[in-house]
């Protein structure tokens, strides 16, 4: 009887050694493009190397430094600018087929106007682009990732109407002198996050707070300005260059944190405010600010004594001029949160029109951003579906993912951040019929970050930032890419 029962003991072991978790197999679609990114402020560092001029994060980390989290810069960064082969090198070695970096525009334009063109600039950007090209990696330029010339800030920057002549100026300069090369440009990074953080927390550069005002300013004007560009490359320089060009919009995925309708209609409010306010008028049959987002701020206008909606108004040639201005959806996708009505809407601000609280699931004291950056593929899933339906099907290029370490070498969590997002995007693809065409790892490598400085990394390789040489080393999370891009599959555990 006992020997009947022997087959126990290996069974036990089996199920002791063995994790139980399923093992799936997901192999790219051949078509879809692998990539990595940066972005000039973040990288560069020759903050005014060469005839650069003073840009408004130069200004800001100079003067308020208090702005930032570690007190730090990006005087000297990555010293990209000085690094060119190591970048390319490593870019390289990653395998990935596309390299998205952007211009500093005042690198080209010290004064931020074209009259004075400065050469240095011009020849260090053509000597990145070919030598990416040399190693067969497609570059994609951004031609504004929140380095504004302070002396176009002076001026009132985004929110002067002017913005979009010097922005077209800008954006020429580029044309003539990159696109014989550039087949992919993005005009402008993440208006939300911009327009948001610099006109109306004031937590980016230039720091203005002008809540529930500047920012609405500052998205019309945007809008507009990419607009200008769009119609500018198309028209004057498609036709040779045969490039694509289009926006970047960031949005998380939000959920209702129960199926109330209240909870219900605080997502779909912080949806249309976060991506609808900069996607609606580009990407939908009617174009125009979404529905929802002007009546709720022409609404609390009303109550607060405004004598006019704090956002303004597009006239019926603006909305056509806008509408269709992108050749794909350029999307950057970080994050899924459960949402919920604000209790206390009192006072003049965007997050008030918004009126949604964020429900932090998983806060952790020690790490603030634990919460927000979690990878749940099923919320990327319903983000890729969303755009689907909402905006007629476009082309999707996402162009930024990614999660923070706070310096670490074995960075699982990132593999595992990437491998879930991976496997939602493919399923997207296969299932859903959603257009994605290409997948970027946010970033390249750890890099000055905005507000958090140096505290917290995004990158695939990491860099000792108290050394002048500040050697690249891979982290696994770069041999992880690596090993994607030579066998286009991967394995996910779930
Ligand atoms: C920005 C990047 C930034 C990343 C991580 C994105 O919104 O485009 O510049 O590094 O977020 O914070």
């Amino acid at each position: 009887m006992w020997l009947t029962k022997l087959w126990v003991v290996p069974f036990a072991l089996f199920l002791y050694k063995c994790d139980c978790k399923s093992r799936t197999n997901i192999t790219l679609p051949s078509d879809l493009l692998i990539g990595t990114a940066s972005s000039a402020y973040q990288i560069e560092g020759a903050w005014n190397s060469d005839g650069k001029g003073e840009s408004i994060w130069d200004r800001m980390t100079h003067n308020m430094s208090f702005k930032i989290m570690d007190g730090s810069n990006g005087d000297v960064a990555c010293d990209s600018y000085h690094k060119i082969k190591e970048d390319v090198d490593i870019i390289h070695r990653l395998g990935v087929q596309f390299y998205r970096f952007s211009v500093s525009w005042t690198r080209i334009l010290p004064t931020g106007f074209p009259s004075k063109i400065n050469k240095a600039g011009i020849r260090y950007y053509n000597k990145l682009i070919n030598s990416l090209l040399k190693r067969g990696v497609m570059p994609i330029a951004t031609i504004y990732h929140w380095d504004l010339p302070q002396s176009l800030q002076d001026l009132g920057g985004w929110a002067n109407p002017l913005i979009q002549d010097w922005f077209e100026n800008y954006a020429k300069v580029l044309f003539e002198n990159f696109g014989d090369r550039i087949k992919v440009w993005i005009t402008v990074n993440e208006p939300r996050q911009m327009c948001s953080y610099s006109y109306s927390t004031g937590v980016y550069a230039p720091g203005i707070i002008s809540e529930g005002v500047g920012v609405y300013l500052c998205y019309h004007n945007v809008l507009r300005a990419h607009a200008r560009v769009y119609h500018l490359y198309n028209t004057t320089y498609k036709p040779l260059q045969k490039g694509k060009i289009g926006i970047n919009i960031e949005t998380s995925w939000f959920e209702p944190a129960t199926s109330s309708a209240a909870d219900k209609s605080a997502a779909e409010r912080m949806w249309q405010f976060e991506c609808g306010i900069s996607a609606h008028p580009i990407f939908s049959e009617k174009g125009d600010y979404p529905k929802l987002v002007k009546y709720v701020v022409a609404k609390r206008s009303k109550e607060e004594g405004f004598p006019r909606s704090r956002l303004p108004r597009f006239t019926p040639e603006e909305i056509s001029y806008i509408k269709g201005t992108s050749d794909f959806f350029g999307l950057n996708h970080y994050a899924t949160l459960k949402v919920r009505p604000k209790k206390s809407l009192k006072g003049v601000s965007e997050l008030n029109d918004i009126g949604v609280d964020v429900v932090k699931e998983y806060e952790n004291r020690n790490k603030t951003w634990s919460f927000y950056f979690r990878s749940v593929p099923w919320g990327f899933t319903k983000l890729l579906i969303n755009i689907k339906y909402r905006y007629q099907n476009p082309d999707v290029y996402i162009f930024e993912t990614g999660v923070p370490d706070e310096g670490t070498l074995d960075d699982k969590h990132r593999i595992n951040y990437f491998k879930a997002n991976l496997a939602a995007v493919v399923s997207s693809i296969r299932e859903d019929g959603v257009k994605v065409r290409a997948f970027t790892v946010w970033s390249l490598m750890d890099s000055f970050e905005w507000r958090s400085g140096y505290k917290y990394h995004f990158g695939l390789y990491s860099l000792n930032f108290s050394t002048p040489e500040r050697i690249r080393t891979p982290k696994a999370s770069a041999h992880f890419v690596r090993s994607v891009t030579k066998n286009r599959r991967f394995q996910l555990i779930q």
